[in-house]
């Protein structure tokens, strides 16, 4: 497989032999926090809103990543070459002692990974999700995310794309890598961060979108009956943009008129700035 060159702590390396080491705690614990923007013809998408999030993650898991300014230029760097996600993974380092003062920050790009048009997804319950509670890991997107991996690739084993996470309080929270949302008569709904759901970069800027459009949105703590009487469902991520849910385990929708105007108007947003 081709791999990208890749930047670690500034300094450029093949992606072949691109490494970090094997007591690196990010590698032995999953302690440290990750970014993925995309590029669009070289120009990071809010990649100011991107790396605020990543210094957010890294505060929370009290990793000193230097300056933020320095990881954009990185990231710009990479980005020149034109379409992709720009990815940046913060390790916690090798000093079990000390986690968060010698850490890894790796930076590269990669093509856009292929994604249905369409997504189908299965309810998946996530117990480990905080779901409203509140810990020192709360708004941080950090590289433990094998419980979410884990819910992915369970719902793909039933024939699905993917999965809606619902929490212990029975709450739609979000996919394992994306954000949730769905129309009832014209109103959009969406989680709100209040479940500690990630703060998507997306949904953000989709939320500005229907603002802008005088589309109304609630954002709450929703049942799962809520997603499955909807009239449209759709996904909200840095890869997907927004793409409508065409089944919900084995509630059918199709591929609706808001959701259309949504994802125009993000596209338009994206060309705009
Ligand atoms: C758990 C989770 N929710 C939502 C998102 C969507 O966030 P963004 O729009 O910033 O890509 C992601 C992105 O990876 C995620 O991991």
């Amino acid at each position: 497989m081709q791999r990208p060159p890749v930047l670690i702590n500034g300094e450029m390396v093949d992606g072949a032999s691109a490494a970090v080491s094997v007591f690196d705690i990010g590698f032995q614990r999953g302690y440290g926090c990750f970014e993925a923007m995309r590029s669009y013809g070289g120009k990071p998408f809010r990649i100011d809103h991107h790396l605020e999030r990543l210094a957010t993650s890294a505060a929370n898991l009290q990793i000193d990543i230097g300056s933020v300014e320095r990881i954009k230029q990185w990231c710009l760097s990479v980005a020149e070459p034109g379409d992709g996600v720009v990815r940046v993974f913060v390790t916690g380092g090798t000093d079990i002692k000390h986690p968060g003062t010698n850490s890894s920050i790796i930076v590269f790009m990669e093509p856009l990974p292929e994604m249905p048009d369409v997504f189908t997804l299965d309810i998946v319950e996530a117990p480990w999700h905080p779901d409203g509670r509140v810990s020192e890991l709360t708004g941080a997107k950090t590289l433990s995310y094998g419980p979410n991996l884990a819910a992915t690739i369970s719902a793909r084993s039933r024939g699905f794309d993917d999965a809606a996470l619902v929490g212990v309080s029975g709450t739609v929270l979000e996919g394992p890598t994306f954000s949730l949302g769905w129309v009832k008569s014209d109103v959009v709904f969406t989680p709100s961060l209040d479940v500690n759901i990630l703060e998507s970069v997306t949904r953000t800027a989709v939320l500005e979108v229907a603002d802008s459009n005088g589309i109304e949105v609630h954002e709450g703590s929703f049942p799962v009956a809520d997603l499955l009487a909807a009239d449209e469902v759709f996904v909200l991520s840095t890869v997907r943009e927004v793409s409508p849910v065409v089944r919900v385990a084995t509630t059918e929708f199709l591929p609706g008129p808001v959701t259309a105007r949504l994802r125009a108007g993000f596209i338009e947003l994206v060309r705009a700035e």
